[in-house]
């Protein structure tokens, strides 16, 4: 039987087959009792099917593609495997993301090294494995790189990240980083873009062979990318002139998920504060991609006409491409009758141990078993005891009775990476790959989380804990 769930996006969607939800081939009911809740379970062919949705308006487009996945949305090898079978690129920000996709066996060429985060180590770490470039965006990072610049090797490829000082809505947390007022990103039309670009004309060590911007997280519309990309222009434009030779434009990440979209701080609030129903509308997932990969076919054709020729577009999707891929399995603890303030679910997690993203994002929950009868409107929480470690601001599920399960939906991006352990072990993750489901990250144990803490001194005492 069909659910009520419309994947915004064309991942499988879960269905029930003889009473239990299935994904991909695999039961989950079968994988919350053999591998237990919290549980977070991913998918290869989730992934490659997410992979192809994402790249076909920019193919479609006749655009010079390549999409190099941002690493930190969900660092898991099973997952950056999954990836680099459909033959993608990665972004990587940290010393452990660089030697993650070495290990891997992905190609010095195909990745995008991003900031100093690390120190200037991480540049001569990326040199060594010859990234295709490595992206600066504070004045103060290009300093290190130009200071430095003697141990990288010759012609070492750099790019710059573009701040397009966009409007943002007052409310709006999805245009953050490309916008007026934000703290990283070489500024157009001012002297510290220019400064930086004569920088590196100056030393023949250092090559810019990128232009780069990163507006924001979770967009839902286009219009902030066909202006970020316009600003972009006119940087290649003053770039050529001042004689880089631009191949690579980088138009970052940020596409929204419409299957789980951000929410507004007072969307957050208010429901937070009563039983509404936060709904999330399955808008089709590309028209934000095809009406993107239209202004940057234009932009190609006008660069094109000047004799400006860039080789390749990369694209850095996060959210996109691994939310979809991943869901999330809690057990049912406790089940609130409050009359008219609601029915509330505890479960073993929420936003304030599994991720903030529950928080700031709507996710669809779904039951693990199909039962008939009358559906009924449920807020769903974690076990903490307070409204913040939400699951769900409002779903509609069957009559739920403590130990019953649940999947919440889309949460492969931003889940992993920032799991923590404040009420306790951080949970496993299942991957399903051919209809088959094994652990790609086990259980963290109690002893793992609190094995680094020391006992205080008593006094008087003749041990010492050594550091
Ligand atoms: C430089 C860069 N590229 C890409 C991404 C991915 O963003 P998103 O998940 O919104 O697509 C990020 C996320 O922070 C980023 O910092």
């Amino acid at each position: 039987m069909s659910t009520p769930y419309e994947s915004g996006f064309p991942v499988e969607a879960p269905r029930y087959q003889e009473g239990h939800l299935h994904w991909y081939g695999c039961d989950l009911q079968d994988v919350a009792d053999l591998f237990d809740t919290p549980a977070h379970v991913g998918c290869a062919e989730a992934v490659s099917d997410a992979l192809r949705a994402f790249r076909a308006p920019f193919l479609a487009a006749d655009l010079p593609l390549d999409v190099c996945y941002s690493v930190k949305t969900n660092p898991l090898p099973a997952f950056l495997e999954a990836l680099r079978h459909e033959d993608a690129g990665f972004e990587v920000c940290s010393a452990h993301e660089l030697d993650l996709v070495d290990r891997l066996g992905v190609e010095g060429g195909r990745i995008i090294a991003t900031g100093l985060r690390d120190g200037f180590s991480f540049a001569l770490r990326a040199g060594e494995l010859g990234v295709g470039m490595l992206t600066v965006a504070t004045a103060g990072q290009l300093q290190t790189i130009i200071k430095e610049r003697g141990e990288l090797p010759p012609r070492f490829p750099l790019s710059l990240t573009i701040c397009p000082q966009l409007r943002r809505g007052r409310w709006d947390l999805t245009l953050n980083t490309g916008a007026r007022g934000a703290a990283i990103g070489f500024r157009p039309g001012t002297a510290e873009l220019n400064e930086a670009m004569s920088a590196i004309a100056a030393h023949q060590q250092l090559d810019l062979v990128g232009l780069h911007m990163h507006i924001g997280s979770g967009i839902r519309c286009a219009a902030p990318y066909r202006k970020a990309i316009k600003t972009l222009e006119r940087v290649i434009h003053t770039a050529s002139g001042m004689g880089h030779s631009i191949r690579i434009v980088d138009i970052g990440g940020g596409y929204g998920l419409t299957s789980a979209p951000v929410l507004g701080p007072w969307k957050i609030v208010s429901t937070l504060l009563g039983p509404k129903t936060a709904t999330s509308e399955a808008r089709a997932h590309d028209t934000i991609l095809v009406e993107v990969a239209d202004a940057l076919s234009r932009l190609f054709s006008r660069l094109e006409r000047l004799g400006i020729r860039p080789e390749v577009l990369v694209t850095e999707p996060g959210r996109i491409l691994s939310g979809p891929c991943q869901l999330l399995l809690l057990t049912v603890l406790e089940v609130i009758d409050r009359g008219r303030h609601g029915r509330f679910l505890l479960c073993d997690g929420g936003s304030m141990a599994i991720s903030p993203m529950l928080m700031t994002e709507a996710h669809r929950v779904m039951t693990l078993r199909e039962s008939g009868g009358q559906y009924l409107h449920y807020r769903v929480l974690g076990s903490m005891p307070t409204a913040l470690d939400r699951v769900c601001a409002g779903a509609l599920l069957p009559e739920m009775h403590p130990g019953d399960r649940i999947a919440v939906l889309d949460t492969g991006a931003y889940f992993v990476s920032m799991n923590n352990t404040f009420s306790g072990p951080r949970p496993p993750v299942v991957w399903i790959e051919e209809g088959e489901a094994r652990l790609a990250r086990r259980r963290e144990t109690e002893m793992e989380v609190f094995s680094r803490d020391l006992l205080p001194q008593r006094k008087g005492a003749d041990e010492e804990n050594t550091p």
